[in-house]
């Protein structure tokens, strides 16, 4: 998870190319799709839209939606929307934070996971819910936290 494959920066660049002011969107989308923005995108993304790597660095870190930090092989999403949290989402967010003994938002120091929080993934009747990889857990428990996360190497 973390190398980022460069032919899909290429594919999200063509979507804009040619297009005028379209570079935050274009970093959202590979955000979205890698979960972080690497060295070798941005000089992609400036080498292929004929933008200064300094520019697009300044916007990279301007925006909280967008890290410049690797992330771990594993991305756990908690979601602590409204109906999750009435659910008991916080307790799964806290157990999973001690047994990678990271906090929200955060790479266990292997690479082995990201943790982020989200909030709401449109299947409040599964809650709480928590998504690896893209892999949906629903009706998640405290005590279910480390079987679901001993899933993953
Ligand atoms: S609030 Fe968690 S899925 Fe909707």
């Amino acid at each position: 998870m973390a190398e980022i494959d460069l032919k899909g920066v290429d594919e999200i660049i063509d979507r804009y190319k040619g297009e005028e002011g379209v570079l935050i969107q274009l970093l959202l989308d590979i955000q979205n799709e890698f979960y972080w923005i690497s060295p070798e995108a941005i000089a992609r993304i400036s080498d292929k839209m004929r933008i200064p790597k300094s520019q697009i660095y300044r916007i990279a870190t301007f925006y909280k939606a967008m890290s410049l930090k690797p992330v771990g092989r594993h991305i756990i999403q908690v979601c602590l929307g409204t109906a999750c949290q009435i659910r008991g989402a916080p307790k799964i967010m806290d157990r999973v934070e001690e047994n990678l003994k990271i906090k929200e938002g955060a790479t266990t120091p292997d690479m082995r996971f990201s943790l982020r929080r989200v909030n709401c993934l449109g299947c409040c009747a599964m809650g709480p819910v928590i998504v690896v990889d893209g892999k949906y857990h629903g009706k998640v428990t405290p005590v279910k936290v480390k079987d679901i996360l001993e899933q993953y190497e």
